[in-house]
């Protein structure tokens, strides 16, 4: 009875041992057919061929999303040099052909260009540069102001919170975490008076100088006050400098009101951290700040006829619930509301996922990306450049489309392992040739993806220029 009951053996989990078939790629293919994984429709970005089958691979998160795929975030890795650049530059490329908007962070130097490595492409296709941050600033770079008003209250308290908690290393204890909170408050008030937008330094005077009355209202004495905010004070000044002192981490990036040259609008917009150091508190600090700026700024529900949704009328679909959706508009002559959808990319992101302050940060991103009509594409090595907390395990399973290239023995097992991938895929990962990837888009796996570039695209992806003595101009015919 009890082994009746059990059903182990019928669960997925097992796997059958097969002896290799050896055969001729015709056969193979033919053979492939009949039990290759279902494509993923008609409707998106060619992204090439599906080898096995020899079938046209066509992808497109916001078509297949509901149909096995229950997300649009994804995750490109594969050791250095195997095309994952390359595929994410031309996905996202025919994305916007479709109507989509693209953001980037891009934080791999082309040196012998001396820019990031999406410059030529963001340039092709919108004909502005990257928007540039650079430590000290100067000319033509840009700052983002995390005290923007532009940013919501709740979101802006928390934001500047994770920028003194990343200065500090650690959290702030609840004491230190009110002033904060009035000292933000103030600095509104203080710079509103002014005529002006506060800046971080603000937040620094505020908590040094807190008003009687705030600390009333918290019970605590004007002393206990600015010693409950002195330390972040500290941690402020040391980030965006001071009058004496100019070797903040952050000055010319985040301490200044926001710069007007960024365009949000543009079909694709290419932040270039390519010139701030990696892996410092100043790169986390700018993720963190970039990623609630676009969600406060650039995620606003948006048609794709370009209007709001309060300039659609409202069409009642159910008179007893009174349930209604957003129906045409008649000054653009749109028919309907449909929510303009936007993919952003993170170019080696091991800077975020790596840092679990600001994984929890995104986790929220990648949670609401749906609702937002988002797709969040995150480039890394391997999963080991990544670190095991649970903020960047939560995050990691956000992404509900897996791309992996060809990858080294222990790479390759540890990626099978962590995923929960067939125990062939492997040696299987580890044999693909560059420009061929196992992707796994929901729960199915397309084992070779063969990912085809045109010539013009060949040239705008070309990302070897320092290490062969090949122009972009001689097609890669690997
Ligand atoms: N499918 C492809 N067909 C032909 N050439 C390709 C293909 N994919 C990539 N390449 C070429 O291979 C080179 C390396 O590609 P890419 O920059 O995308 O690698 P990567 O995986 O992003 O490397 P890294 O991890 O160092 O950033 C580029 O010059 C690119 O033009
Ligand atoms: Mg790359």
């Amino acid at each position: 009875m009890t082994d009746l009951l059990d059903l182990a053996p019928l669960t997925p989990l097992h796997q059958t041992v097969r002896r290799p078939l050896y055969t001729e790629t015709n056969t193979s293919q033919a053979l492939y057919l009949p039990i290759a994984p279902p494509t993923l429709g008609t409707a998106g970005a060619v992204i090439g061929r599906e080898l096995y089958s020899g079938k046209a691979f066509i992808y497109c998160p916001f078509s297949a999303f509901g149909d096995g795929l229950p997300g649009g975030n994804m995750i490109v890795m594969g050791d250095t040099g195997r095309g994952k650049s390359a595929l994410t530059k031309t996905y996202t490329a025919r994305q916007i052909r479709l109507g989509r908007k693209v953001v980037v962070l891009d934080t791999k130097e082309q040196k012998e260009r001396e820019e990031g490595e999406w410059a030529a492409l963001g340039r092709s296709l919108t004909g502005h540069a990257p928007v540039k941050f650079a430590p000290g600033g100067g000319r033509g770079s840009s700052c983002i102001n995390p005290m923007d008003p532009a940013i919501a209250g709740k979101r802006q308290v928390e934001l500047v919170r994770t920028i003194v908690e990343l200065g500090l290393g650690r959290k702030l204890d609840e004491f230190a975490g009110s002033a904060l909170r009035i000292a933000i408050r103030r600095a509104h008030h203080r710079a509103g008076e002014e005529g002006r937008p506060p800046v971080l330094a603000d937040v620094a005077a505020a908590l040094r100088a807190p008003e009687e009355t705030d600390a009333q209202a918290k019970q605590r004495t004007g002393d206990e006050l600015l010693a409950d905010g002195l330390e972040a004070s500290y941690v402020l000044d040391r980030l965006c400098g001071s009058d004496q002192d100019s070797t903040g981490d952050l000055i010319g990036m985040l301490d200044g009101p926001t710069s007007l040259s960024i365009d949000l609008d543009a079909d694709m917009v290419v932040f270039d951290l390519t010139k701030v150091p990696s892996g410092g508190v100043a790169m986390t600090i700018l993720v963190a700040v970039i990623s609630v700026f676009l969600e406060e700024v650039w995620l606003r529900p948006l048609c794709e006829c370009g209007t709001e949704p309060t300039q659609h009328e409202r069409v009642t679909v159910d008179a007893s619930s009174g349930a209604w959706e957003l129906g045409a508009n008649a000054s653009t002559g749109c028919r309907r509301y449909t929510q303009r959808k936007r993919i952003l990319v993170c170019e080696e992101a091991w800077h975020i996922l790596g840092t679990p302050q600001l994984a929890s940060l995104l986790e929220k991103f990648l949670k609401f990306a749906r609702g937002y009509g988002l797709s969040c594409i995150f480039i890394v090595h391997h999963l080991s450049d990544i670190d095991d907390s649970a903020e960047t395990q939560a995050a990691l399973k956000m992404a509900d489309t897996i791309i992996i290239y060809s990858m080294k023995k222990s790479e390759a097992e540890d990626t099978v392992a962590r995923l929960g991938l067939p125990a062939w895929t492997a040696e299987h990962i580890m044999r693909l040739r560059r420009g061929v990837a196992l992707w796994k888009v929901g729960e199915v796996i397309y084992p070779g993806v063969q990912h085809l570039l045109t010539e013009t695209e060949q040239h705008l992806c070309f990302s070897s220029g320092s290490m062969t003595d090949l122009s972009s101009a001689a097609p890669d015919t690997e």
